[in-house]
Order: structure tokens, then C-alpha cells, then sequence
């Protein structure tokens, strides 16, 4: 007997042992997901043998990062332009080598309030202008803002800057940077806590801007960048302000490229065309079913995607608060806009960047030229809140050779005082990184949010931290990359 048990004994190691929790798993592969990944692997030396798997439900990775084609011209569709003081979003593409171009070339802004255009900039200059004429011209439109929003814009600038300044405490190193549990926690200690209170008239007014620059110029920025009013909340809209700034970049190609990019660099198992359908907790692990019918094992589990329209049931039961997500239809045209409906006579009359008020008989928040073809050929973006049909269109444009139309969940519907989903979702090893989103949505929101995600995983689960710091905060700057100077340059000129 003796024998067989020492060899029985011997042999055991060797037995494929049933492994209850391996994996770390996360839902959804856009930046918020890739970032996560990316963390997690760029922060440890072990995952303690665990797989990092990060499952998709579509067939391709970036989520709300994506381009469109028209006519066999690619535009990013969702997310697209990205802050010079966006960090993470800077270091990842330096890090994967992505070609970077100046982004929001929208030179020539009219403000619409559904029948005359209010305000607008200069047309912009013919390429090749001399230097001394762009000059000139940047002057005189920062004389034409200042002439009619005056020392608003000063203040305006104030209030954005002094956001900026507290949000880059999110890029501290370990040691001057707690690891935290709750998005209150986060916005309590770089003191943006406040700004979600509030909205975003309220913050505004209190900084000493005047109504007609609430009403115009704040409304414009808002609406293009989140479809909703300046009576979202005040972080959000703060966030929205700043991309209004100049020095704005994207990714060449697109920016879905910086998602695809560090699912590769973290070497995760992606799960295309997976969806996780539940999640059941099974006490040492979570067991993930997915709608191909295959089950995986989780010591942890990250959902890294707006649960507020997903079917993803949990066992037991999460319980979070109720978010409405704003959905921004994103319409591409290539053709030409009627110069009749703007009350034009040529449709050359046309601002490239149209801004609308917030009035109810607007169909639309804002239009803009993606690429000139020719005088009577464009391709056009424009944000809708609902669908815009053909009949509508066909008032609008002169000529339609063709018309993409995408509707996006495209970010919350912000109503101050936010209330906050947790991170962790049970109180064990669910986490959640778009509950971050209700301070405010944007690529690098995403990364500083997953970047706090995987610090949190890693202490909570004891991983071995990598012995380095990440690098500082030193990031190639934009300077002089923005040569065209757009008017939001001038803005900042003043
Ligand atoms: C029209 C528009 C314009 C925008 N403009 C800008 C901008 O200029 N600058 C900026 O910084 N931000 C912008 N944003 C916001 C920015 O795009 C988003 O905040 C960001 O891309 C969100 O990334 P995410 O990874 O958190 O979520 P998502 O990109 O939504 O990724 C979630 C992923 O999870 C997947 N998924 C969902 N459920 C499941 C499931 N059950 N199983 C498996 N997979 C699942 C989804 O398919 C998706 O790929 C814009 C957004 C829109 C819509
Ligand atoms: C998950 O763990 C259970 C319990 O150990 C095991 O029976 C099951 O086979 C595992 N499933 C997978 C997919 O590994
Ligand atoms: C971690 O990220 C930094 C850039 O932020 C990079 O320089 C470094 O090579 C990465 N290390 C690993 C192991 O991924
Ligand atoms: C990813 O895999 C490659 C090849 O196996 C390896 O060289 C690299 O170090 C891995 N990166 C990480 C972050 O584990
Ligand atoms: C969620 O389920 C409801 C009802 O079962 C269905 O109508 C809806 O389309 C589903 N949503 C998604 C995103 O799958």
C-alpha cells in the first residue's frame, strides 16, 4: 500500500487541480477597459498567475472611440478631440508610437439661434497668408469675442484654468496620491467635489460671468460637447469648457487606436464579440456568462462600460443609483448645406463651426465642415439630440450624395447634485470604472478613473507592485503645433 500512496502522493502536483479563481476579467474593451489592462499589467510584476481577460461585445475595440467613413474618407465619429493637459492620454501615445495631428481646426464660428446667426468670428484666412495678416486676423477676432462678452471671457478662462489645476493632482505619484474606494473620495481630495454639486449656470454666475455669455458662448460649448444645457453639472461643464481651449490633439487614424494599442501592450486574452451577459458572485470568485455560452472563472471582475442601458444581471443583486445617459445623434453629410436655411444667399456665407442656442425649435446642437472637397462639395458632422429624417435634412442641405447616421448612449445626462455609483460594486472584488463618468465624461476621465481601478485591485488583492514610479508628469507640450490658431486660441490670446 505504502508505495502507491507515495506515488499517488508524488503525482498530485502534477494533477490538473481544478482552479477556482484564476482570471482577472474585465467588461468592455473601449480606453476606460485598455487603460485598466493596461494599469494593472504596467504597475505589477505579477498577476499571481492570473489571465487578464477583457471581453467585448463588439467586433472591434474603442467603444465610443471610432471613426466613420464617408465616401471613403474616415472622421472619428465619438470621442475626438483630446486636452494638451490630458496625461495619460499624451503618455499612451507616446508610449505606442501613434502619430498625434492638431485637433478643433474649427477656424470661422457662428453662433445660430434658429434664424439669424448672432455672432460669429472671421472667415478664416486663404492658406498660405502671410504671417503678419494671421496676425492681424487673430487680433481682430479676439477684438470681436471681447467686444461682445468682454471680461467674461477672462473669468471663464479663470474658472477653467482652476479646474485644470486641481484635476492634474490626479497625476501624482504613488506617494502624494491616495488609493481611493469611492469617486467622492477623488473629487474630495483634489477639491472638485464641489463642482458636482452645483450647476453649471450657478458656478458660472457666481464666478462673475455675464447671462449673454451663459447664454451664448458657455450654451455653444456645452451643447457641442455634452447635447445638454449649461444646467449640467458644474464639473462636466468646466470639462467641456476646457475643450474649447486651444492645443487640442487626436490621434491620427483615430483615436480608437490608443484602446487597441494597450490591450496589446498588457498582453490581455481579448474576448471579441463576447458579451458578458452575468455575473455571479460564487464567493471566492465570479463565475462570467457570456452570450457565446462560455463561463469564466474571476478572482476579479471590472466593468469598464455604463451599466445605466446594459443588460448585465448580477447575482445577487447590485443596487445603484439611477443615471440617464444623453444620446447624441452624430449625422455625417457629404454634400452642401442650403445657404436659404440659414437666410444666406451662398452657401460660402456659411460659418464651418455652427454653434446653436438652447431653444427648442433648434433641431440640432451644432454643425461643422469635417473636410472641403471643393466650393459645393463637403463632408459634414452634425449633433443632434433626436434623429434627424431625411425630410429635415433635405431642408437643410442643397445637396445629400450621402448620409451616416450613428446614435451613441454618448454620456450621462448630468443633473447636479451628482449622486455616485461606488467603485466597488459588493464590497469584495467587483469593480466599476464608469461610475466616474457622472463627474464627467472624456477619454482621460476614463484613464484617470481605470488608473485608480487597477491601484485599488492591486492593494486589495496584494499583487507585487512594480518597484518604479510612474514617470512624472513630463509630457511634449503642443506649443506651436496649432499654427492656424484657432478661435479658441484667441479666446486665450486676451
Ligand atoms: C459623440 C461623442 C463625442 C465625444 N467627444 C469627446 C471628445 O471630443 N473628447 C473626449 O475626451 N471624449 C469625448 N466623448 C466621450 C468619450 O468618447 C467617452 O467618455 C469614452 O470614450 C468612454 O470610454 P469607456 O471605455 O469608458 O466606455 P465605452 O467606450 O462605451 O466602452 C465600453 C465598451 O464596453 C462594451 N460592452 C458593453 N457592455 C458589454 C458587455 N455586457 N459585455 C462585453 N462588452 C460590453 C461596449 O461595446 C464598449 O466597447 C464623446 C463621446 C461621444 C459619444
Ligand atoms: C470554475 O470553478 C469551479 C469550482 O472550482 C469549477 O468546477 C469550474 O470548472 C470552473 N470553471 C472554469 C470555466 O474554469
Ligand atoms: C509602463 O508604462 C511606462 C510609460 O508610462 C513605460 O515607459 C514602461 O515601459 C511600462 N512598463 C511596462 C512593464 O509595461
Ligand atoms: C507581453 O508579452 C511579451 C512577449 O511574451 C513580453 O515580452 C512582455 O514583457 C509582456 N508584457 C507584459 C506587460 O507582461
Ligand atoms: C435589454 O433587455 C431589454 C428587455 O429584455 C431589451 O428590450 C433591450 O433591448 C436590452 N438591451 C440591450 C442593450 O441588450
Amino acid at each position: 500500500m505504502l508505495p502507491l500512496f507515495v506515488f499517488l502522493v508524488l503525482l498530485l502536483p502534477a494533477l490538473p487541480l481544478p482552479r477556482a479563481s484564476a482570471d482577472i476579467c474585465i467588461v468592455g474593451a473601449g480606453i476606460s477597459g485598455a487603460s485598466t489592462a493596461f494599469f494593472l499589467t504596467n504597475y505589477t510584476t505579477s498577476l499571481h498567475g492570473a489571465q487578464l481577460r477583457v471581453f467585448e461585445r463588439r467586433h472591434r475595440v474603442g467603444g465610443r472611440l471610432a471613426t466613420v467613413a464617408v465616401a471613403g474618407d474616415h472622421f472619428e465619429a465619438g470621442g475626438s478631440i483630446i486636452h494638451p493637459r490630458n496625461l495619460h492620454a499624451r503618455r499612451f501615445a507616446d508610449l505606442l508610437g501613434l502619430a498625434v495631428k492638431a485637433g478643433g481646426d474649427d477656424d470661422w464660428l457662428g453662433i445660430w439661434d434658429g434664424k439669424r446667426f448672432v455672432f460669429q468670428t472671421l472667415r478664416p484666412l486663404p492658406p498660405g497668408s502671410s504671417w503678419w495678416r494671421r496676425k492681424l486676423h487673430g487680433l481682430l477676432n479676439s477684438l470681436l469675442l471681447l467686444r461682445r462678452y468682454g471680461l467674461s471671457l477672462l473669468k471663464m478662462d479663470k474658472f477653467v484654468q482652476e479646474m485644470l489645476q486641481r484635476f492634474m493632482l490626479f497625476y501624482n505619484g504613488f506617494e502624494s496620491r491616495p488609493v481611493f474606494a469611492t469617486v467622492e473620495e477623488m473629487l474630495k481630495w483634489t477639491g472638485l467635489y464641489g463642482l458636482t454639486r452645483r450647476t453649471l449656470e450657478e458656478e458660472l454666475l457666481d464666478a462673475g460671468l455675464s447671462s449673454q455669455t451663459i447664454a451664448e458662448l458657455v450654451t455653444v460649448i456645452t451643447r457641442i460637447n455634452y447635447g445638454q444645457s449649461t444646467r449640467i453639472s458644474g464639473l462636466a461643464g468646466a470639462v467641456s469648457l476646457a475643450g474649447s481651449e486651444s492645443g487640442l490633439w487626436a490621434v491620427k487614424g483615430g483615436n480608437w487606436q490608443l484602446a487597441a494599442g494597450l490591450l496589446k501592450t498588457s498582453n490581455a486574452t481579448l474576448h471579441l464579440q463576447e458579451g458578458i451577459d452575468s455575473i455571479t458572485d460564487a464567493g471566492d470568485y465570479y463565475v462570467l456568462r457570456s452570450n457565446t455560452g462560455n463561463e469564466y472563472n474571476c478572482t476579479a471582475t471590472v466593468v469598464a462600460t455604463p451599466l445605466d442601458e446594459m443588460n448585465i444581471t448580477f447575482s445577487p443583486p447590485i443596487s445603484i443609483p439611477p443615471r440617464k445617459m444623453q444620446h447624441t445623434h452624430a449625422t455625417f453629410v457629404r454634400g452642401l448645406l442650403n445657404p436659404g436655411y440659414f437666410g444666406l444667399n451662398s452657401a460660402s456665407s456659411i460659418p464651418e463651426l455652427i454653434g446653436t442656442l438652447e431653444l427648442p425649435d433648434i433641431p440640432f446642437s451644432c454643425i461643422s465642415v469635417l473636410k472641403r472637397y471643393s466650393e459645393d462639395d463637403m463632408t459634414y458632422k452634425m449633433f443632434s439630440c433626436a434623429k434627424l429624417d431625411d425630410g429635415l435634412l433635405d431642408q437643410i442641405f442643397s445637396a445629400r450624395k450621402e448620409t451616416i447616421r450613428i446614435n451613441w448612449a454618448a454620456y450621462p445626462h448630468y443633473e447636479a447634485p451628482e449622486e455616485f455609483a461606488p467603485i466597488v460594486l459588493d464590497g469584495k472584488q467587483l469593480y466599476y470604472v464608469n461610475t466616474f463618468e457622472s463627474a464627467a465624461s472624456a477619454m482621460e476621465t476614463g484613464a484617470v478613473a481605470a488608473e485608480n481601478v487597477a491601484r485599488l485591485i492591486i492593494s486589495r488583492l496584494s499583487l507585487p507592485m512594480r518597484g518604479v514610479e510612474p514617470p512624472g508628469p513630463h509630457i511634449k507640450s503642443f506649443a506651436g503645433e496649432d499654427e492656424e490658431g484657432s478661435w479658441r486660441r484667441h479666446v486665450e490670446d486676451l
